[in-house]
């Protein structure tokens, strides 16, 4: 039988869960009757496979709070007979606890379905292999994929926040071709300057939507007064985060003056907020190492990923711990010769993506997770 085929299948519905899972993790389920005669008209057949396997069933986590994968794909087979004949395939583990549902262990068990066949462990510690001890110590025949790596890196923010406990982290900034991302003034204050073109806005605001939150440094905050918030592309604002040690950043700037977003300003010591967007936290020591932001963020905030816009200092420092999964770097076409120069990159580092917007290269890498 193969597996790969049917857990392949459980990747693709998994994906059509989109935004609506988080923050659970995205998770699809195929059910395939291998009984001893063909089942006309109640499911179907997947090229390639043996003649005796028919899909019967099929499901995938839509909605946060809503039936798991498992349980969907239980509920669209016609004939719940044929499940004590089939193996459930399914991308990541089974929970075996009670969440917002039961467990998808006790289904498995109640339906009398012999084998189960696994993309991935969770790695939610309230699972992380309970399931799979759970359904072998009750008789189902359990497989795990030879490589969980594509069942990973589908859920990779889901499976850096449990592993590492921090935010899933994206850093991102723009430089010349001369390797600087801002100017400096005659007297050696940082400047902004513009570096690429409108096109790179909207592929820069479709990142801003796909994270919880963003993060930038306190110079950054004062010099480029950015909004922080997602004007281009469908979906939510991300929550903007500012490191502000004494709390002196000006009440006009817009992450202050725009409501449209949440802002949290990390501190060292109690400020006061004018504003009921705005919530202000103290961190001692200061300036705090970036990992112990970054747990705070997780552990204290729930915040589940960052894009970090900058600046140099504060890219530089997440680079420095080897704490990101994932750099996108734009670079303009022209030439700034002096000013801020852009965050080094760890030696030997090469992005493997490149792509071109009118006159701007854009180039990304994904860090392969290494989770044991
Ligand atoms: N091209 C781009 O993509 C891009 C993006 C962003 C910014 N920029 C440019 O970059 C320049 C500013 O960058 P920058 O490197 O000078 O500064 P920055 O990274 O924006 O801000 C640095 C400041 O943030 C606070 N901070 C950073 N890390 C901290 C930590 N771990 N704990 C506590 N506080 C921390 C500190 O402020 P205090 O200690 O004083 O509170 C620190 O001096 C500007 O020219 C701006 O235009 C360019």
């Amino acid at each position: 039988m193969n597996h790969l085929h049917y857990l392949h299948r459980c990747l693709q519905l998994a994906r059509l869960g989109g935004q609506g899972a988080f923050p659970n993790p995205h998770v699809g389920a195929v059910i395939v009757y291998h009984g001893p005669n063909s089942v006309k008209g109640s499911g179907f057949r997947v090229q390639g496979s043996s003649e005796q396997s028919v899909i019967i069933g099929e499901g995938y986590h839509k909605q946060y709070g809503s039936a798991h994968a498992e349980v969907m794909a239980v509920a669209s087979v016609k004939d719940k007979s044929l499940l004590k004949d089939s193996t459930i395939y399914v991308s990541l583990e089974p929970c075996s606890y009670h969440g917002n549902t039961p467990p998808c262990t006790d289904l498995i068990l109640t339906h009398k379905i012999p084998r189960v066949v696994i993309g991935g462990l969770d790695p939610n510690p309230q699972v992380a292999g309970s399931g799979v001890d759970y359904l072998r110590a009750h008789g189902v025949d359990v497989t795990l994929a030879d490589d969980p790596s594509p069942f990973i890196d589908l859920n990779r923010r889901f499976f850096v926040n449990h592993y590492y406990k921090r935010p899933y982290i994206t850093l991102k900034w723009a430089e010349s071709q001369d390797g600087y991302i801002g100017g400096r003034d005659s007297e050696g204050t940082p400047t902004q300057v513009a570096i690429t073109g409108n096109n790179v806005k909207a592929f820069v605001h479709r990142m801003r939507a796909s994270h919880h939150a963003i993060m930038v440094g306190k110079t950054t905050a004062a010099i480029d007064d950015p909004s922080l918030t997602n004007r281009l592309y469908p979906g939510g604002n991300p929550t903007r985060i500012i490191l502000d040690r004494k709390g002196v950043l000006p009440p006009s700037l817009r992450v202050f003056t725009d409501a449209q977003a949440p802002t949290i300003v990390l501190s060292e010591k109690e400020t006061k907020s004018a504003f009921p967007h705005v919530k202000r936290h103290v961190m001692v020591p200061w300036p705090a190492p970036i990992e112990e932001i970054l747990a705070f963020l997780y552990t204290d905030l729930r915040i589940s990923s960052v894009l970090i816009e900058g600046g140099a200092n504060l890219l530089q420092q997440v680079l420095d711990a080897g704490c990101y999964d994932e750099v996108v770097r734009f670079q303009g076409k022209g030439e700034i010769g002096q000013g801020v120069a852009g965050p080094v990159l760890p030696r030997d580092y090469a992005f493997d993506h490149h792509l071109m917007m009118d006159q701007d290269w854009v180039s990304m890498k994904k860090r392969v997770l290494s989770l044991s």
